[in-house]
């Protein structure tokens, strides 16, 4: 059924017709439309437009619908409608005729498109919100059993300071913490209703819009009609949310595919999250990581491609947003999906202590201490980082790590230097003196799992 046709005299041609048509994708907000309409017919018996016993017709006619759509959502697909306002629609005339056609009155696809829209990111926050949440739980999980499995901590992909496991799994919580306060901030903004704001200027209609927006759960209506049919502004932000915390998830496949890598032997991954080669039957590919490592780039394309579209659109609606819809619905579920994975991989991770120890005594790792235990004995620190480099390249030449060096060849470098050096860059020590907030020793790290676990009513 279209909703619009009276000023037409010829029908649009077949090829505009599917190319203008959004309900393969927009079916997706049916439920949305629905709860929308259940919602605006009942601000249609307030304002004297339907009687109370007509609005209770389209209720039900609706939440029978709703129920159909719950049942197999797919089974829209197989209308010719436009899109899923023309289908509710329909769906509503079949049911109950004529009565059905009062519904639109006072509302336009453009404010019903966008009510629509921010109940459903609503809902998908929520989703979101909890999937963050699990992923925090499980990293404090496997740190809390990790807290004295010390490994090296790289920079530029070379061994740079040892930290432990437990450390490496805050370092995410962290950035997954940033993630939550971030989608929490858009819920703010988006959480407000546009419905009742017509096709661009408000309803001539006596509605009262802010009693409409509560009963939907929004926390206010728009202010300017205008402003609420143009703004896709939470769709920028949920995909830049998005954007960002996909690229903390591609971050942490990049460091577990290398982790598991046979160069670095730091964890096995489950035979349940990789694939063999079809090939090469030594293989066991960290595929579910680099499946996430590349969605983000899919992910970001959304957000560009959104940003494009709006970019120069004038006020207010424009067909060009019904571009807005596919990329968001896609980048979201893939943020979900991605989010499962990763909670998937680090609940089956093993992690092989005693190899991530011994890379941590290979790399030089400790040459920092060195450097520290000189300056506190009066040399300044750049003097001391370059007796503790010439020490380091001695080593190397030696083949030893600097705990093997002789305290002979110490002293040939600095007097200062005595027998409690070994004492001062055990990986222990290097880790124990890191106490200051957010340093690395265990019993800093520790307090942190505390707080965290309370953060995220863990018991
Ligand atoms: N399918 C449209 C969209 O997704 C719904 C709004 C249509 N409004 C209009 N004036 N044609 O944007």
């Amino acid at each position: 059924m279209a909703l619009w046709g009276g000023r037409f005299i010829n029908n649009s041609h077949k090829l505009f017709k599917e190319f203008n048509a959004s309900l393969s994708f927009d079916y997706i907000l049916a439920e949305e439309d629905i709860i929308a309409s259940i919602a605006w017919s009942k601000t249609l018996v307030k304002s004297n437009i339907i009687t109370k016993t007509e609005q209770i017709t389209i209720e039900s006619a609706l939440l029978e619908i709703l129920t159909e759509v719950k049942d197999n959502i797919k089974n829209i697909l197989s209308s010719n409608c436009e899109d899923i306002h023309s289908w509710v629609e329909e769906q509503l005339i079949n049911k109950i005729g004529s009565l059905g056609k009062k519904l639109h009155t006072g509302r336009s696809r453009n404010d019903q498109i966008t009510t629509d829209l921010k109940l459903w990111c609503r809902k998908q926050v929520n989703l979101l919100l909890e999937n963050l949440i699990e992923l925090q739980k499980t990293f404090i999980f496997i740190a809390d059993s990790n807290h004295d499995t010390i490994m090296p901590g790289y920079t530029h992909l070379q061994r740079a300071q040892p930290i432990t496991f437990a450390y490496w799994c805050l370092a995410y919580v962290e950035m997954l913490r940033r993630d939550v306060s971030r989608l929490k901030d858009v819920l703010k903004r988006l959480n407000i209703s546009p419905l009742g704001s017509g096709a661009l200027s408000g309803t001539a209609w006596n509605i009262d819009r802010e009693e409409l927006a509560l009963s939907m759960g929004f926390d206010s209506a728009t202010n300017n009609g205008l402003d609420s049919v143009s703004d896709r502004d939470y769709i920028v932000e949920l995909l830049s949310c998005a954007s960002i915390s996909m690229m903390h998830l591609s971050r942490f496949s990049e460091d577990v595919i290398f982790f598991n890598s046979g160069e670095a032997n730091f964890i096995e991954l489950s035979d349940s999250i990789t694939s063999g080669s079809s090939l090469m039957p030594q293989k066991k590919n960290p595929d579910a990581l680099e499946i996430i490592r590349s969605k983000c780039g899919r992910v970001h394309g959304s957000l560009i491609s959104i940003l494009v579209i709006l970019k120069s659109l004038p006020l207010s609606y424009n067909k060009d947003m019904q571009e807005d819809k596919e990329g968001l619905f896609d980048s979201i579920k893939t943020w979900n999906d991605c989010l499962r994975i990763a909670i998937l991989v680090l609940k089956n991770i093993k992690i092989k202590r005693k190899s991530c120890r011994k890379a941590a005594e290979e790399g030089y790792s400790n040459a920092t201490e060195i450097a520290d235990y000189l300056v506190k004995k009066g040399v300044t620190f750049r003097e001391a980082h370059n007796i503790s480099g010439q020490l380091v390249l001695r080593a190397i030449s030696e083949k030893k790590s600097l705990n093997d060096l002789e305290l002979s060849i110490f002293k040939t470098y600095s007097n200062l230097i005595e027998n409690d050096i070994y004492g001062n860059i055990t990986l222990e020590s290097c880790l124990q003196k890191r106490l200051s907030k957010g340093g690395v020793a265990p019993s800093q790290v520790y307090q942190e799992i505390i707080k965290a676990k309370k953060r995220l009513n863990i018991f």
